[in-house]
């Protein structure tokens, strides 16, 4: 405490320049353990058998491949844009350097069709990751895929596992509603309202890139302890998560450990993740179900089919009866440079715009054209959000993980009616960050801040 302090004291001066305690990251200059090329480009997929549609995507998949590396590899990915559009790639949540971390016209410019950019990073801390592009809708039009950095001495025990990418199905291109969503019910989907929400016209919700119509199977046998990756990559959808036939213990929440908590469900929003294990210990054919809780298609599926199962159709889960709470959350080990009192505090409200246009806001501004929340390296910076709008809104923090009640998060979401959420980081990673908000389409009207390192 006595040099956080005097690190402050010192900084509070007009000299800059002098006296960082906490120096920019560097970017990574050893040799990669592991170097892959994601091209990025158009192509056809087939979520279900009598369904295609175009799709953008990496290296012709959907979701993009798996990366997986351990805890502390140098990990090195070229993206390739063959796309029309100028692209960038974000590892969300992996607190990389601020140059690597793909947010275009902040920490890079936009890599430009038939260019490539390599991004190199550290991956860690070790947990359950994606990775998506960051130029405007693009993450809704198929460019994303999920990111393990496997520890190296796992706290939980587990015999096998399976990542679980949900998602909302948006085919063609997606836009903004383009008369603001309001009054008659126009733009998106319908439904808008002064001060409500829009959501795209979805055509049905998916694991691992299916359609319930065919969904993907996680083939366990009895007796195993099975790991399950669940990431939200949906980019408007809030989902809730539950499995026929088994409890689920909750043993990570964007990737950090956390004091195992049994649940029956738990709900997400667009950027979070949650491990939990379940035990085979049920024999028979189960689904693994994630709802949009404000949506009516049918529930993204997976099927949990033991080896000794003989084929009969998934049962479907019951109504949720124990769900996660952020309450229940424990973190296994604390941040660094949060306790006691924060050196900076900002109070900021989350709402719509209230112009013509659609427009999200933090405190009034739309970004771009919004001030840079200025911070100082080494401080404790605490953010206070009030959320004046209906709708929940999953706000995301580049660069940092942050504590929320006895969590650590990188993610998190503000409940709608005046929800409130205070978030604490230390500022440990110099540089110009993103924090926004992680549906996909408040995001691109306005709902973001630059935290800016001075
Ligand atoms: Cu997945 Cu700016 O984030
Ligand atoms: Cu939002």
């Amino acid at each position: 405490l006595g040099t956080l302090a005097g690190c402050i004291g010192q900084l509070s001066g007009s000299d800059q320049a002098g006296g960082r305690e906490v120096p920019p990251r560097s970017t990574v200059s050893a040799e990669p353990d592991t170097s892959v090329t994601l091209t990025a480009a158009s192509g056809t997929i087939r979520p279900a058998p009598e369904t295609s549609t175009t799709n953008w995507m990496y290296e012709g998949r959907f979701p993009g491949p798996e990366l997986r590396v351990q805890e502390g590899d140098v990990l090195s990915v070229e993206v390739a844009n063959e796309l029309q559009a100028e692209t960038t790639i974000h590892w969300h949540g992996i607190p990389v350097a601020n140059p690597m971390d793909g947010v275009p016209n902040v920490t890079q410019d936009p890599v430009a069709p038939g260019d490539t950019f390599t991004y190199t990073f550290r991956a860690e801390p070790a947990g359950t990751y994606f990775y998506h592009s960051h130029v405007g809708l693009q993450l809704d039009r198929g460019l994303l895929g999920p990111l393990v950095v496997e520890e190296r001495d796992p706290h939980v025990e587990y015999d096998r596992e399976y990542v679980v990418v949900v998602d909302d199905y948006l085919p063609g291109e997606p836009e903004l509603p383009s008369d603001g969503g309001m009054g008659d019910g126009g733009g998106m989907g319908g439904g808008g309202g002064m001060m409500g929400d829009v959501r795209p016209p979805y055509e049905g919700l998916l694991i691992n890139g299916r359609l319930p119509a065919d969904p993907p199977t996680f083939e366990v046998t009895e007796g195993e302890r099975v790991r399950l990756r669940f990431v939200n990559a949906g980019s408007a959808t809030v989902f809730g998560v539950r499995i026929a036939g088994h409890e689920m213990t909750v043993t990570h929440a964007d990737g950090r450990p956390v004091e195992p908590v049994d649940v029956d469900s738990f709900v997400f929003g667009a950027g979070e993740r949650y491990d939990a294990v379940i035990e085979a210990t049920n024999p028979g054919t189960w689904a693994v179900q994630a709802d949009a809780l404000d949506g009516n298609e049918p529930p993204a599926t997976a099927v949990v089919e033991y080896e000794s199962a003989s084929g009969e159709s998934p049962q479907r889960p019951s109504s949720a009866s124990n769900r996660l709470q952020y309450g229940d959350l424990q973190a296994i080990s604390s941040l660094d440079g949060v306790s006691g009192g924060p050196d900076r505090t900002f109070d900021l409200t989350l709402s719509r715009g209230r112009g013509q246009s659609y427009t999200w806001t933090i405190d009034g501004q739309a970004y771009p054209d919004a001030d840079p929340l200025q911070i100082r390296p080494g401080e404790h910076v605490r953010i206070r959000m009030t959320n004046m709008s209906p709708v929940v809104h999953p706000m995301h923090l580049h660069g940092h993980f942050f504590q929320v009640g006895n969590a650590i998060k990188d993610t998190v979401i503000v409940p709608g009616q005046r929800g409130q959420v205070t978030i604490d980081f230390h500022a440990d990673n110099p540089g110009r960050w993103l924090f926004h908000c992680h549906n996909l389409y408040h995001l691109d009207a306005g709902m973001a801040r630059v935290v800016r390192y001075v």
